[in-house]
């Protein structure tokens, strides 16, 4: 297969990972457009939810997924513990994956605003999304370390949760999105690891645009 001519940058890994940031981060520096693909199955498990429903319902799940406005997804309300449970519920479902893939797809080939390249992050992107991504990194970092940020998240926002209870989130998350028999969360074999368990922000993007530079040239 040859590779298009927008630039696509995947980015994978697990949930608390630090990839949003570093996505966003890298698609300013580059000016290109980005998709931050969980809040698509945010806002499918949130209007389940929202509708009275129950994430594990196929059909449920399925209305929502082909019902979802992706101009107008709620930032606030999509972000979650609650949310996060459910998106990676209806997540396990091949449907629902099914009727998200060509929005992801068409994001990635027409960037909106005519931007030259697409940052992308998830689970698949590098694997089922964008197999012919430009770059592809998988950024991971330890559950403790990934529970420990979600938790300072959570309360500097003012929620009163547990790390423990978080870390145990994160774990089951982990599993539920790495052991699903569709798109499972793994590495590409062509993908670049970076493993931010001992990395501030800058220097994880420090890495990263060292990493996208040296395959883009
Ligand atoms: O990255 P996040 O925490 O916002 O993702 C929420 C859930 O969505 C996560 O548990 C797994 C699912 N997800 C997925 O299955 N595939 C993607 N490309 C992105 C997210």
């Amino acid at each position: 297969m040859t590779k298009s001519a927008v630039t696509v940058i995947a980015i994978d890994g697990p949930a608390a990972s630090g990839k949003g940031t570093l996505a966003r981060q890298i698609a300013r520096h580059y000016d290109y457009a980005y998709l931050d693909t969980g809040s698509l199955y945010r806002a499918t498990g949130l209007a389940v939810l929202a509708a009275g429903g129950d994430p594990n319902d196929d059909e449920a799940a399925l209305a929502a997924a082909q019902a979802l406005d992706a101009a107008h997804i709620d930032e606030g309300a999509i972000r979650t513990r609650e949310a996060g449970d459910a998106a990676s519920i209806v997540a396990v479902k091949p449907a629902v994956r099914a009727a998200i893939l060509d929005f992801q797809r068409d994001f990635a080939a027409s960037p909106p605003g005519g931007k030259k390249g697409a940052v992308l992050d998830g689970r698949d992107i590098g694997t089922v999304v964008c197999p012919d991504a430009t770059v592809k990194l998988f950024v991971t970092a330890s559950p403790e370390i990934r529970a420990h940020r979600r938790w300072l998240e959570l309360n500097k926002s003012g929620v009163e949760v547990s790390e423990a209870q978080i870390l145990e989130d994160v774990r089951e998350r982990d599993r539920r999105d790495a052991e699903r028999a569709v798109s499972p969360m793994r590495p590409a074999s062509d993908a670049h690891l970076l493993d931010t368990s001992n990395l501030s922000i800058e220097a994880a993007f420090d890495m990263a645009v060292a990493i996208i530079d040296k395959a883009m040239s």
